[in-house]
């Protein structure tokens, strides 16, 4: 089917309590992989990008691949853009085909952040895509972005409610103590405040830096009002290992041999989050 936006997929997982997984493709190969998980599963699936991946790629061919690999697949097909603090690449990706973005204004002040997820907002709204936006910090490396321990912070309840109220998202991303990559530690979430923001804004909430985070807290987050699970530096783990552990194992230089290992490793993984995260047989 022609790929849709969140807005059909994350009000019914909210209401049917559980989670749309969204998983950062890299290339083709890791596409293929993520979207015949979903197949596999009748599930419904965010296939995201980084703005790095789109900058190595281009538009056209990302999109293309995804055209090609969703059109005639019987699951629901997000095609979404992750963490972008740049309203040209959201222009760039909405007129390619992208049928959601995130606009990341976290780093700026609140009104600033709130202004500028506004034009985002018109942008997608003329478009007919959905919107996602972040507030509060989220701590870790995500593409060209990190964020230190010590200057990660939570979003505030009360900013939370009045962001919402003032720009229409498809998925809001408050800041509630997970990071992107993987945790020196064991992560601490504000459990209490993502039950605020996610009942007092209604609005689906999208849970950042899924890499490491335990099955209960996948479940509870889930509980709690999470929709979309976002998952990116295992699948870099996989889409390496997948192809080098084959290669290792066989001393094979046929590449289709370690890349189809790799496609194997990287559905799998996806499918095991799939089936965690509830949304398994929600394809309809
Ligand atoms: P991880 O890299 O920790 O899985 O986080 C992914 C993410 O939140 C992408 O925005």
């Amino acid at each position: 089917m022609p790929l849709v936006a969140l807005d059909p997929i994350l009000p019914a997982a909210q209401t049917g309590g559980y989670a749309v997984g969204a998983f950062n493709m890299v290339d083709y190969a890791s596409t293929l992989a993520i979207v015949r998980a979903a197949e596999q599963l009748r599930a419904p699936v965010i296939v995201q990008t980084s703005v790095k991946t789109v900058r190595f790629w281009g538009c056209a061919a990302i999109a293309s691949w995804l055209r090609e690999i969703a059109g005639p697949s019987p699951v629901p097909v997000v095609l979404h853009l992750d963490h972008c603090k740049d309203l040209a690449v959201i222009e760039q990706c909405i007129a390619a085909g992208w049928t959601s973005v995130m606009f990341d204004g976290s780093a700026k002040p609140f009104e600033e952040n709130l202004a500028l997820t506004r034009r985002a907002a018109e942008m997608a709204a003329r478009a007919g895509v959905s919107l996602e936006a972040e507030l509060g910090e989220i701590g870790g490396v995500e593409d060209d972005k990190s964020v230190a321990d010590e200057d990660a912070h939570l979003a505030d309840p009360e900013k939370a409610v009045l962001f919402c109220q003032n720009v229409r998202l498809s998925a809001f991303a408050p800041a509630i103590g997970t990071a992107h990559g993987i945790y020196k530690g064991e992560p601490k979430l504000a459990f209490d405040r993502l039950e605020e923001i996610a009942r007092r804004t209604g609005v689906p909430i999208a849970l950042h830096g899924g890499t490491g985070l335990s099955d209960d807290v996948f479940r509870k987050c889930i509980a709690l009002g999470c929709a979309k699970v976002n998952i990116s530096t295992q699948i870099k783990y996989a889409f390496i290992e997948g192809f080098v552990d084959y290669h290792l194992a066989h001393k094979e230089y046929e590449p289709l041999k370690p890349l189809e290992a790799q496609i194997e490793r990287i559905r799998r993984e996806v499918a095991e989050k799939i089936e965690l995260f509830g949304s398994a047989g929600r394809a309809a």
